[in-house]
C-alpha cells in the first residue's frame, strides 16, 4: 500500500504581516496541515508565537479542514496546554526534554480535547519516549536543534527515522511520524523513504522568491518519485 505523505508547512518562515493569506496560499497548492511552532525564549533560544495565532488560524483550518499541528518548544508545557487546546489546537506535540511525567502530560492533552503527539531534539535518544508510543498520536523527529527555520537537515536523523518506522510498525501504531527541520526538494525523498508520513517545510514553502505554490509543487514532486 502507497500512503502519499502529507505537506505540513511551518507558519514560522510565513510573512506575519499577512499570514492568513500567506497560509491560505499553501493550502490551496495542496498542504494539509499547518505546523505551528511555539517558542518560549528558555528552551529554544528564540521567542516565537502563542494560542492567539492558534485561534486567529481556527477559522482558517474550519473553511479549508486544514489540521493545526501546534509544536511545544517551551518549559512546563502542561501549564499552557488547556489554552493550546481551547485555541483549537488540532495536535499539540511537546518535548520529551521538558516533561516532568511526560505520560501524564500526554493524557492532559488528550483529556483537553487535542490529539497528543511527543517530539524529541537530535540528541536525544529514541529509548526515552520508547514507553509512551502507545499513547500518542504523533511522534516528531526533530532533524535540526530547535530554535529557528532555514537550517540543515542533520544527516543522522535519517537512521532515527528508519529506527523509529521499525518500531510503529512492531507495535502495530498508527501514530503519525512527522520530521521536523532543514526539508527541501532535495533530501524530501530520503526522508520519506526512510519512513516519514508527515513532512514539516518552513522555509522551503514559504522562504524564497518564487511563489508558495511553485514551493509546494517542489516538495510535492520530488517526494511522488516513488509513490
Ligand atoms: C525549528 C522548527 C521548525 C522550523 C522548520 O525549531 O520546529 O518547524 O521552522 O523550518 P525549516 O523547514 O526552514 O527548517
Ligand atoms: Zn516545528
Amino acid at each position: 500500500m502507497v500512503v502519499m505523505p502529507i505537506l505540513a508547512p511551518s507558519i514560522l518562515s510565513a510573512d506575519f504581516a499577512r499570514l492568513g493569506s500567506h497560509a491560505q496560499e499553501a493550502i490551496d497548492a495542496g498542504a494539509e496541515w499547518l505546523h505551528i511552532d511555539v517558542m518560549d525564549g528558555h528552551f529554544v533560544p528564540n521567542i516565537s508565537i502563542g494560542p492567539l495565532v492558534v485561534r486567529a488560524l481556527r477559522p482558517l483550518a474550519d473553511r479549508t479542514g486544514v489540521v493545526l499541528d501546534v509544536h511545544l518548544m517551551i518549559h512546563n508545557p502542561e501549564k499552557y496546554i488547556d489554552r493550546f487546546a481551547e485555541s483549537g489546537s488540532d495536535i499539540i506535540t511537546v518535548h520529551v526534554e521538558t516533561c516532568h511525567d511526560l505520560s501524564a502530560t500526554l493524557e492532559r492533552i488528550r483529556s483537553a480535547g487535542a490529539k497528543p503527539g511527543v517530539t524529541l531534539n537530535p540528541d536525544t535518544p529514541l529509548h526515552t519516549i520508547e514507553n509512551v508510543l502507545g499513547q500518542v498520536d504523533l511522534v516528531l523527529i526533530m532533524s535540526v536543534n530547535p530554535g529557528f527555520g532555514g537550517q540543515g537537515y542533520i544527516p543522522t536523523s535519517t537512521r532515527k527515522i528508519r529506527q523509529l518506522r521499525a518500531l510503529l510498525d512492531e507495535t502495530d501504531s498508527h501514530a503519525h511520524l512527522e520530521v521536523d527541520g532543514g526539508i527541501k526538494p532535495d533530501n524530501i525523498l530520503e526522508v520519506v523513504e526512510a519512513g516519514a508520513d508527515v513532512i514539516v517545510a518552513g522555509s522551503a514553502v514559504f522562504g524564497g522568491a518564487d511563489p508558495v505554490s511553485t514551493n509546494v509543487e517542489a516538495l510535492k514532486s520530488a517526494w511522488s518519485v516513488t509513490a
